[in-house]
């Protein structure tokens, strides 16, 4: 049997658990907002439109924050359109996604949803096309209380009460040539900058985030974060990382499980290049990450529709329970960096690369990479700690060397629980992970909640609940610990609770 230990120790913490760690994205894209979120007529709509299953399935996901409106859709978008009246607002060619936008959805009606969903908005400005004044003026709509030109217009719209959006994005992936209004990280610099120096002219205390590199395969990753910040860095609180993964672009499935690999390197290198500029300015203040896509997507199979079309199928992939481990693992890696990546949104909510699918008129269901989300999202509580495995470990084409057991541990001061969530790279074997709980003595499993099974395995319309977390044996003890299973390319949520054996008397 291969064995991997990771011994636990409370006192030993990365840093809190951020629970921002949680967020997602709802872009303009294909079904994403349109008969996803948002779909009057549909069964289960509320007075504004919104399908309450996928709310419901929101919330039960655990979602914290949601980036909206995009994405590469921002980039060509006047805010302007997606307020008043619907019957009087524009329809408009979305040239990112090749796609018409009846914007019979805006800020308000995304306001309202985050309300319903209990999520934090994160709200993305266009620095593609627009500029200093149209950031100002939707902060101004949104934020301000009362007694100006957009502030009344919004009362008028039906909001009284400000949004109070307090996390901002500074447009989206400026580095990529495909993005509409791309520019030179000299130019993005100077624009974020001087935007970031407008828009906390109205409001101090905003949190801002600069757009870093759209993937650490661009050419210009590294330089375009050092010569953004060299221009932003006193203005703005994040840089972003964006990051997708698919077993095709990795080549084999073991390269594919090792993903996380490059999540790390991305979040080194950033922070990396975040602290030179930090160091070489003899500035104090840290940058933090804000992770604000990632996901599993198969973007080579994205086929744009060339008519012209209002909500089109697109990205809709079906994720199998290999993809749903790497979720997981990716989500440990962003646990693990809880220092120092403090934001990160799933990429994105509903259909379009969507955790959560839904049909026009029909049904919505949990995809199979919904599960170690939402369990993450629950029970990663408190602080994150340092505990490494030690691991067994494999090659991969890819990335060399990778250990078969990714893992991190969360400890509630609160409640004393601790939490494991751990991935088992294995294709073919059981991993005996043994906990080492000296420091922790009185602690035993409560639960270990496990998905599992034939890496093909998805939930579709018609079999929903095929990859469906399963509740594994309770674990054995071992000496300094105790031992736990991990089956073969699986996802577990290891939980220990203080539970003195009978007799033990209390210190
Ligand atoms: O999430 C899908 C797209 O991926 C976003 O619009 C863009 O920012 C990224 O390239």
């Amino acid at each position: 049997m291969l064995k991997a230990s990771l011994a636990l120790d409370p006192q030993l913490v990365v840093a809190d658990v951020r629970r921002r760690t949680f967020g997602s994205f709802v872009e303009h894209m294909g079904r994403c907002v349109y008969t996803g979120i948002f779909e009057p007529g549909h069964a289960t709509a509320d007075e504004v439109g919104h399908r309450s299953d996928v709310l419901e399935l929101t919330r039960e996901l655990g979602v914290t924050m949601v980036r909206y409106p995009g994405g590469n859709f921002v980039s060509g978008y006047r805010w302007e359109d997606g307020v008043g009246p619907v019957e009087q607002r524009p329809t408009r060619l979305d040239a990112a996604w090749h796609s018409l936008e009846t914007n019979a959805h805006g800020i308000g009606e995304f306001v309202d949803w985050a309300r319903k969903a209990g999520v934090e908005v994160n709200y993305a400005v266009n620095l593609g096309t627009r500029g200093v004044q149209e950031a100002v003026d939707v902060l101004e709509y949104a934020n301000h209380p009362s007694g100006t030109y957009w502030s009344d217009l919004r009362a008028a719209h039906g909001h009284r009460a400000p949004f109070d959006i307090k996390l901002w994005c500074l447009g989206n992936e400026m580095d990529g040539p495909w993005q509409t209004g791309h520019k030179t990280a000299y130019e993005y610099g100077r624009l974020a900058a001087e935007t970031a120096r407008a828009m906390r002219q109205i409001q101090p205390d905003l949190e801002l985030v600069a757009c870093g590199s759209s993937g650490s395969g661009m050419p210009t990753f590294g330089a375009w974060e050092a010569t953004v910040l060299e221009e932003a860095y006193d203005q703005v609180d994040f840089i972003s990382a964006h990051a997708y993964y698919n077993e095709s672009t990795a080549g084999d499935l073991g390269s594919f499980l090792a993903s996380a690999l490059d999540m790390e390197a991305v979040i080194a290198n950033v922070v990396a290049t975040a602290d030179h500029i930090g160091a070489k300015r003899g500035d104090r203040k840290r940058i933090n990450l804000s992770f604000d896509e990632w996901n599993v997507w198969y973007q080579d199979d994205l086929e744009v529709p060339t008519e012209w079309l209002r909500a089109p199928r697109l990205a809709e992939d079906v994720h199998n329970l290999a993809d749903a481990v790497v979720v997981g693992s990716l989500l440990i890696t962003l646990l693990r960096n809880s220092d120092r990546v403090t934001a990160a949104c799933q990429a994105q909510l509903v259909n379009s690369l969507g955790i959560l699918r839904s049909e026009p008129g029909g049904p919505a269901w949990r995809q199979a990479s919904f599960h170690p989300f939402a369990q993450a999202s629950r029970f990663a509580r408190g602080r994150v700690l340092q505990a490494e495995p030690v691991s067994p470990v494999y090659d991969t084409a890819q990335y060399g060397p990778a250990s078969l057991v990714h893992a991190v541990a969360t400890h509630d001061p609160e409640s004393d629980d601790v939490t494991i969530f751990a991935v088992n790279r294995h294709q073919q074997d059981d991993v005996a992970l043994s906990i080492g709980t000296r420091a922790l003595p009185e602690h035993r499993v409560v639960e270990q909640l496990v998905l599992d099974g034939d890496p093909r395995a998805c939930n579709t319309q018609e079999q929903t609940e095929r990859v469906f977390p399963r509740r594994a044996d309770a674990a054995e003890p071992a000496p300094g610990g105790l031992e736990v299973a991990l089956s073969p390319v699986s996802w577990n949520v290891i939980r220990l609770r203080r539970d003195p054996a009978p007799g033990t008397a209390r210190g």
